[in-house]
């Protein structure tokens, strides 16, 4: 049987919950172990299924893994020559698997990686990483259905044509070794991009401006091994307040860095959420009614494109009109028609959300399309008359841990059926 949620609508959510290391943090720095012969090891690592599956690839790459999923720390030991590219199958399940090719271009002089897989929301091409590898002298070709990218790495500095996160992580991790001076222009400011930097300074790079839109960095010979933590999942943090807001909850939320997530908790406080933040706490609550407003989901800093569809979810329960743009993917939106047969009223034109609130929601079998739209159906479903099924938790899973559990403990009712959560393991 494959796995599914069933949730039961009941009434405010109240607690202490956590968020875990952040995935797309998480992601980018493993990829960098590939960069020294040396131990690395990554703590706070989230357990769930996109950490399994790109550990599996760094294992299949050559890659000694020793990974204690318990107590959230892994050790890669990229001692001996990689192998040129990881299998196709596993590149398949997730778009970061492609982060292996800067890695493997900056230390082997060539890295191979058949197009990467991922959620189902709208083409997301690679010309941004394949344009900078370029730009960084790599001859670029496709052979038998992968990219292929050889040659010895100059620095340059280059223009991308959007702030691609993954692009601007792929050229920083090949940009480390190059000989000389790279400057990215126009790079993602996303604090996962900053993240990746820090690691990849503490194993000895020298990078500047990660965080900002202007990154530069002076490559070096080699790379050392070193001892990292990852920063907590801003997206999650975000979805238990969206969670806490929608219930009339009062939720205090820990192991977050709020200024992380400023775009949303401005419009949770100006549609009438109460928030209080210290350095590392929010504490969410919702004492009246919510009101429309508009939105757009945009890069870092304004709000995440990964919280838009939560949002749109806490907008069904607002009074009045709400519009929600989606400025980064060209379809985003798939999940308004699984919400829809919970009873929002929600139309879409082009790529905008337009929400008609407060509309009372009930129970429904609704399918998970990509990993936070799969969240926001959970979300929708704690205040829906009733019993909703949630198909396709797969999707939930490769991004959150203990997702049911953690909402359970908040007073939640959530039940997990089918078999065990299939992460490959390395
Ligand atoms: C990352 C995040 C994902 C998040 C997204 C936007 C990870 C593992 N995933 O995905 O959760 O939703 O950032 O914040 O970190 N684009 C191009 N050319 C390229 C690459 C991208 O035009 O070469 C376009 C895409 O089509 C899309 C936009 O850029 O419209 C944003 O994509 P990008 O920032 O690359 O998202 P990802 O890095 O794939």
């Amino acid at each position: 049987m494959e796995p599914l949620y069933r949730v039961q609508g009941g009434g405010p959510l109240r607690g202490d919950v956590g968020a875990s290391g952040a995935k797309n943090a998480a992601l980018p720095c493993l990829a960098a172990t590939l960069l020294t012969a040396e131990p690395c090891t990554i703590r706070n690592l989230p357990d769930i299924a996109d950490v399994g599956g790109l550990l599996a690839i760094l294992s299949q790459l050559g890659a000694e893994v020793d990974h204690d999923p318990a107590a959230h720390r892994v050790t890669v030991r990229a001692a001996g020559p990689l192998a040129e590219a990881p299998p196709d199958q596993l590149v398949g399940n997730q778009r970061a698997s492609f982060l292996v090719m800067g890695p493997l271009l900056a230390r082997e002089g060539r890295g191979a990686c058949a197009a990467p897989g991922g959620d189902l929301i709208g083409q997301r091409p690679l010309d941004v990483h394949l344009r900078g590898f370029r730009a960084l002298g790599a001859d670029v070709r496709t052979e038998a259905g992968r990219f292929v990218a050889s040659g010895r790495l100059r620095g340059a500095r280059m223009v991308l044509d959007y702030p691609s996160v993954l692009g601007t992580e792929n050229l920083m991790l090949a940009a480390v070794r190059a000989e000389g001076e790279t400057v990215i222009v126009n790079a993602a400011a996303e604090p996962e991009v900053a993240a990746l930097a820090d690691l990849l300074c503490a194993m000895g790079a020298r990078i500047r401006g990660a965080g900002s839109h202007t990154i530069t960095v002076t490559g070096v010979a080699a790379l050392h091994g070193a001892d990292y933590t990852l920063i907590p999942d801003r997206i999650e943090a975000g979805t238990f307040a969206v969670a806490a807001a929608i219930t009339g909850g009062d939720v205090r939320i820990h192991d977050v860095r709020p200024r992380h997530l400023e775009a949303l908790l401005s419009k949770l406080r100006e549609i009438g959420v109460e928030i209080d933040e210290d350095d590392e706490a929010l504490r969410v609550r919702r004492r009246g009614p919510l009101q429309a407003t508009t939105a757009q989901a945009v890069p870092y800093p304004g709000l995440a494109t990964d919280l838009q569809a939560l949002v749109t979810t806490l907008l069904t329960q607002a009074e009045g009109v709400s519009t929600v743009n989606e400025r980064v993917f060209e379809n985003r939106l798939g999940y308004v028609a699984e919400l829809r047969k919970m009873g929002a009223r929600i139309v879409t034109a082009g790529s905008a959300a337009i929400v008609q609130g407060p509309t009372p929601l009930h129970g429904a079998v609704v399918q998970g399309l990509d990993v936070r739209a799969s969240a926001a159906l959970v979300v929708a479903a704690l205040v829906a008359d009733g019993e909703t099924e949630l198909r396709d938790v797969v999707h939930l899973e490769r991004g959150y841990e203990d997702f049911g559990e953690k909402l359970r403990g908040l007073g939640a009712v959530i039940e997990r059926r089918g078999v065990a959560p299939e992460t490959p393991r390395a």
